[in-house]
């Protein structure tokens, strides 16, 4: 199992969240955070609203995976997210212990999804 955190800009994520769905991937945690990237928050004016701290909004997408499900995770995010403008964003993919659904008791690859 793998966690896949993605931090994308917010006017891409209707687009992963429909590349997500086309590749039956459903379950996913959203939350509007801050960042900077290598140009230190430096905003290209036309794309992102300029925070205080050299910090820009973005938008956090985790996804717990099966690994059969890692490959078209990773392009669903990818290919909704890039335009070829710097701060597309960045995929980080983490290594998953356990996962319980809470109200079954349910545990491992069965509670993911
Ligand atoms: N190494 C990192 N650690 C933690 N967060 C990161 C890291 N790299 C990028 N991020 C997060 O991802 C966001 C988008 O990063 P961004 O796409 O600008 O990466 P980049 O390395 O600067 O690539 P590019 O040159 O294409 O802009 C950042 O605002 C930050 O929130
Ligand atoms: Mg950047």
């Amino acid at each position: 199992m793998k966690y896949i955190i993605a931090v994308i800009q917010p006017d891409r994520v209707d687009d992963v969240l429909e590349k997500l769905e086309q590749k039956e991937i459903h379950l996913v945690t959203v939350t509007t955070v801050m960042g900077r990237g290598r140009q230190k928050g430096v905003a290209t004016v036309y794309r992102s609203h300029k925070e205080a701290g050299s910090l820009l909004k973005k938008v956090k997408l985790e996804i717990a995976v099966n690994d059969a499900f890692v490959t078209p995770t990773l392009e669903a995010i990818t290919s909704g997210a890039r335009t070829g403008e710097v701060g597309d964003g960045k995929i980080f993919v983490l290594d998953l212990q356990e996962c319980v659904r809470i109200r079954t008791g349910e545990t491992g690859g069965v509670a993911i999804g």
